[in-house]
């Protein structure tokens, strides 16, 4: 039975070869940040209104003043199509269902414009990493553009290939190397070899970065991601400000977590900022999301969009960054374990679990919508024993 996101997570382990699962599950060197993460968002309580005489939730929210059915977001992931065949076109058909927005990866298995097509009627943010060659960066945002995508995410946190051992030790990289170790591993899940790189394999070759321009697209089998598309290392607020000038939609900077940053993205001109701790795959000593969310939000909530991502695994661990004063959470890992357990309908059920679980949670917490959990009164801290 999957009766919560733990249940969806061991399907998703059993489903996918492990140098997958590690890649998508894991952190990065100790794993400090990760466990951090969980028990920082555990300490976080929140505080009922009883006997409120609501009857009825509703969970909208306005992000950027556009107004959506619910406050969730789906976090860009890399390689999502490695999950399931056509993993992001089923996780935006998914998201659309239920009027979330899908954010895509610069590093997705299949490019924006087929998924445009896929789902014409989803809400597509897109993630931008910083390609040194900077022509073809501004190529693929004239592409993104003309899907029609309404927010570019420009993730500011992944400068540096972040040290994450298991992938080394599971032989999982891009370029993808065979190794003795990682073809045993994807032989002893046939359901996934038959069903995911098989079907890509008929259908013309080995899944690659399916944004990478035709001349420099390596297959993952192929050595060399080429200079041009190596992720920039110095990319700077100017940077920032020049994306500012280029795109007309909304932009926001992902990763944000100090009061100075998110004060020097609202003086270039963004729309909005992700406090994130990437998940706790990327830097090993980064403060958790919560302990740095609501003085970005107290501060900057009033002039720019708040978004917060980082370690959710339950319905009140969303309305804990709501309380905290985000006004929209993106979900990483969740989406991904359900659409590995289920296909497109488990990517979907896992996106209507969270759901329930937060209009439970907020039914028991006595608040009618999202507003009246936006409160400093609402939540506090509480060791856990
Ligand atoms: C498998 C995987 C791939 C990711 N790839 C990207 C990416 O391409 N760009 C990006 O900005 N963040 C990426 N992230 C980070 C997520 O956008 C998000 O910040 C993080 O997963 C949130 O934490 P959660 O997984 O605990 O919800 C990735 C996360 C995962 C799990």
């Amino acid at each position: 039975m999957l009766l919560n996101t733990g249940d969806y997570r061991e399907r998703a382990r059993r489903k996918l070869p492990r140098g997958l699962f590690e890649y998508i599950d894991r952190g990065t060197e100790d794993e400090l940040a990760l466990s951090r993460l969980r028990s920082s968002l555990d300490s976080v309580v929140l505080r009922p209104s009883v006997l409120s005489g609501h009857a009825r939730r509703e969970p909208g929210t306005t992000l950027f003043g556009r107004r959506f059915p619910t406050p969730l977001v789906i976090a860009p992931t890399a390689l999502a199509g490695l999950v399931a065949h056509n993993g992001e076109l089923k996780l935006a058909r998914a998201a659309a269902a239920l009027g979330i927005p899908f954010s895509v990866s610069t590093q997705s298995v299949t490019t924006i414009e087929e998924i445009r097509r896929a789902a014409q009627d989803a809400t597509l943010w897109f993630q931008l990493y910083v390609w040194r060659d900077r022509t073809l960066t501004a190529d693929l945002l004239k592409r993104v553009r003309a899907c029609d995508c309404e927010c570019l995410v420009v993730t500011a946190d992944t400068q540096m290939s972040p040290n994450r051992e298991y992938n080394q030790r599971n032989g999982f990289g891009i370029p993808f190397k065979p190794t003795l170790r990682n073809l045993v591993d994807m032989a002893v899940h046939p359901r996934w070899l038959l069903g995911v790189m098989l079907r890509y394999m008929l259908a013309g070759g080995v899944p690659t970065y399916g944004h990478y321009p035709a001349e420099y697209r390596s297959a993952i089998t192929r050595a060399n991601v080429q200079e041009a598309v190596r992720l920039e290392t110095n990319l700077s607020w100017g940077d920032v400000k020049r994306l500012r000038d280029e795109w007309p939609g909304k932009l926001v900077v992902k990763g944000v977590l100090s009061i100075e940053d998110a004060e020097l993205a609202l003086a270039v001109g963004v729309d909005g900022v992700v406090v994130s701790a990437h998940g706790g795959r990327n830097l090993d000593c980064l403060p958790s999301t919560a302990s740095c969310l609501s003085a970005i939000a107290e501060a900057f909530g009033d002039r720019m969009t708040i978004l917060a991502d980082s370690g959710v695994r339950r319905g009140t661990d969303v309305l804990k960054y709501l309380a905290m004063g985000a006004q929209g959470v993106m979900l990483g890992r969740l989406p991904l374990w359900g659409l590995a357990a289920g296909d497109e309908e488990g990517a979907s059920s896992v996106l209507a679990m969270m759901l329930r679980e937060m209009d439970t949670a907020m039914g028991l917490l006595g608040v009618a919508d999202i507003a009246a959990l936006r409160s400093p009164a609402r939540w506090g801290i509480e060791a856990q024993h």
